[in-house]
């Protein structure tokens, strides 16, 4: 991880350095570090932001390598608003932090030392600038034996000199621990699924301990006599023991006060069962504990930064596979909820486990709400593409309330309907309900059946398949794992904390 740290600016940094230099829109060039750059450079700055039209908008870069015997590279970052633009102030930040660190490590600079330098106009918001340069700054290099280095390694952010040193750190201190969510949620994601296995998850949940969370395990055993039949029935075709793991973290100043519940779909690899997935991009189904590495990567948050509210997140940690003793489709099974359940499609097996998770969690803790994240269906990137989860709700305030978080925090969501004639279509003829009824609005029909076991509990079912993974880079994300939800369920905590 890159190490981060802020100090206040002074001439000395010039030495065999690699700057970025930003630029807040058009005034850019009033600024006293600019002009201090531009004197230096004896006005070469000013004419090539002139030849290059460069005006400090964000998305908009100007490079010079070698300008002066002591400067390295000298990098302007464009961080100023775009007319009409809908991207929060904070997102655009981020983005500009995560500009400069791509621009100084596609100019390799080995042995220069990099400096982020902020202008006076942007001097309180120095903390989602470095939360984008660290959240660029991620790569999962663990199993490449020529590992590849990143670059830099420390950034070191300059201040003008009448900055609130105390208060910027005490900010990024925040922003820290959700990085190292993030960080967290990402690694797990990325995994291959012989290496992150339910067991090896819960033993990497355990080890968050330490961060103040209370960590409770229900094996095998221990959910077939709670009569977790859903859940159960989609581990029985693996090697592999299932495990239900509850993280407690109690930080509200009434302990007693209701927690807010965090539930994630946790399965470790998704072969689909008896109704097997095509072997092309099978693969890319390790990653269908996105929701799991989501609800953990929150709670280290929580932890970290000690948020003053009560959260439980509880994820499901179980293996979808194909054996002699797989469940087949047909299959009739109970619910903790005493619901039964006709498993007419193995592979629509996230949907069985959440069903458990989430009447075990609405009876045996009493949540305020429930959010649950899943890489639950294919049909939800057919619908949104990879730039917005779906929302799913019971409760149209905690619905805005999440969208919202997710527009502050850039992880977009987008509210789907939801409604009485779709949720008819999974009506069985054998059981209770059916796990599938049909092609169109699929995505909705999933939601129709979680929404069965929530009862009266305000939830809402984020649908992150679409969004835990992205096939190229973008800002603050590298080609991979998104670690997509825990800025967002971060930010809708924070909103809520008292
Ligand atoms: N894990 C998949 C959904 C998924 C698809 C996640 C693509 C990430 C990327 C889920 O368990 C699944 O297989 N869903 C089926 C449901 C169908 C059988 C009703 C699907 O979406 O095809
Ligand atoms: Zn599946
Ligand atoms: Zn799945």
């Amino acid at each position: 991880m890159i190490s981060i740290s802020f100090e206040k600016f002074s001439d000395q940094h010039c030495e065999k350095s690699a700057l970025a230099l930003f630029c807040d829109g058009a005034n850019f060039i009033h600024d006293e570090y600019y002009q201090q750059l531009n004197n230096l450079l004896q006005g070469r700055l000013e004419k090539a932001v002139s030849m290059q039209e460069f005006n400090g908008v964000t998305g908009q870069s100007l490079q010079l390598i070698a300008p002066t015997d002591s400067i390295a590279q000298l990098h302007l970052i464009g961080c100023g608003a775009k007319d009409k633009s809908t991207v929060s102030d904070i997102i655009r930040l981020q983005h500009a932090g995560s500009d400069a660190f791509q621009a100084l490590r596609e100019t390799k600079i080995k042995n220069a030392k990099a400096y982020f330098i902020i202008p006076q106009t942007l001097a309180e918001q120095s903390a989602p600038i470095a939360l984008g340069a660290r959240l660029k700054a991620y790569n999962f290099s663990l199993y490449q034996s020529d590992k590849k280095e990143i670059y830099p390694q420390e950034i070191s952010i300059l201040l003008p000199q009448n900055a609130s040193l105390t208060q910027i750190e005490a900010q990024w201190a925040e922003f820290e621990a959700l990085s190292e969510g993030v960080y967290l949620a990402r690694n797990l994601v990325s995994e291959p699924a012989n290496v992150l296995y339910p067991e090896s998850f819960r033993a990497r949940i355990e080890a968050l301990e330490p961060l103040g969370l209370e960590i409770d395990v229900l094996d095998r055993a221990a959910m077939a006599s709670l009569g977790f039949g859903a859940l159960l029935g989609v581990a029985q075709g693996s090697n592999k023991p299932p495990y239900t793991v509850i993280i407690r973290y109690q930080g509200a100043t009434d302990k007693d006060e209701a927690p807010l519940a965090f539930i994630g779909k946790g399965v470790t690899f998704d072969s689909g069962g008896i109704s097997i997935k095509p072997a092309a991009g099978m693969e890319d189904m390790k990653t269908d504990m996105g929701g799991a590495a989501a609800v953990v990567g929150l709670m280290s948050v929580l932890a970290r930064r000690k948020a003053k509210i009560n959260a439980i997140g509880v994820v499901g940690l179980v293996e979808n596979m194909v054996s002699g003793d797989a469940q087949r489709p047909g299959d009739v099974v109970k619910s903790y909820s005493g619901q039964t359940i006709e498993v007419q499609n193995t592979d629509a097996e996230g949907r069985l486990v959440l069903a458990d998770l989430l009447s075990y969690t609405k009876d045996k803790y009493a949540p305020s709400l429930m959010v649950n994240l899943a890489t639950l269906t294919g049909a939800i990137v057919v619908a949104l593409g990879t730039d917005y989860a779906g929302l799913f709700s019971n409760d149209s305030t905690l619905s805005t309330e999440l969208k919202q978080a997710g527009e502050k925090a850039g992880e977009k969501l987008w509210p789907m309907p939801m409604g009485e004639s779709y949720n008819r279509r999974i009506d069985s003829d054998i059981a209770d309900m059916k796990n599938i009824g049909g092609r169109p609005g699929s995505s909705i029909l999933a939601a129709e059946f979680l929404k069965r076991f929530v009862g009266d509990t305000s939830w809402a079912h984020l649908d992150i398949a679409g969004t835990a993974w992205c096939d190229k880079a973008g800002p603050c994300i590298p080609k991979g794992a998104s670690g997509f939800g825990v800025q967002l369920l971060n930010q809708f905590v924070a909103d809520r904390e008292h």
